[in-house]
């Protein structure tokens, strides 16, 4: 079966400095792409992962992680930042109108976060769902806001909800030489 890289590639997969890569098909099912396992039906992607004041305070970090990781999503990039309130206003831009929006700063600048791109197929989703649902109370069994979110202001992570946004969140935290695949 013949199959074009550049199909499987989604417009929030940068292509520099990330072009040159390796690729085998393998059983005619996955491509490996710099060891991240893409079915043929699914687009390599990439998305921003925020773990919160809430995970940070209570040392979840690793516990969130292995959640992630054992999904088969990459952590490709990490940083531990503690955001000033114009930077948390400007990440949330899109949420200024809502009644909540002064809270959800002042939360987010309550604590240290970690910003982290993750990497895998069809990321964007993938991620979501593993989060569950934005209010705890509403998340399925075994998702990471069920297991941990303390609350739907304080739910321990943050995931880019489209590919256009991925694009725009992971841009907001990390530069091009900050992503290691
Ligand atoms: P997040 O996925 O980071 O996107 C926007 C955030 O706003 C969301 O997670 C919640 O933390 C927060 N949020 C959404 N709805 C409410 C609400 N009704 N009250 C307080 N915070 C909210």
């Amino acid at each position: 079966m013949a199959v074009c890289i550049k199909d499987i590639f989604h417009p929030t997969f940068n292509r520099t400095p990330d072009a040159h890569l390796i690729c085998h098909m393998s059983q005619k099912r996955f491509i490996i792409i710099k060891n991240s396992f893409v079915g043929l039906n699914m687009a390599l992607e990439r998305t921003l992962s925020i773990l919160k004041p809430d995970a940070t305070r209570r040392h979840l970090n690793g516990k969130i992680n292995t959640v992630i990781e054992n999904a088969g999503l990459h952590i490709i990039a990490q940083k531990r930042i503690h955001l000033t309130m114009e930077q948390a206003e400007r990440f949330y831009f899109v949420h200024k109108e809502r009644s909540f929006f002064k809270e959800l700063c002042e939360y987010m600048i309550s604590g240290p976060i970690v910003a982290q791109v993750l990497q895998g197929g069809n990321a964007i989703q993938k991620y979501r769902q593993i989060m569950g649902a934005t209010n705890p109370e509403n998340a399925a069994e075994g998702t990471i806001r069920k297991m941990f979110a303390e609350s739907i202001e304080a739910n321990s992570v943050h995931g880019s909800d489209s590919a256009e946004n991925a694009a725009i969140e992971i841009a907001f935290f990390f530069s091009q030489i900050e992503i290691f695949v």
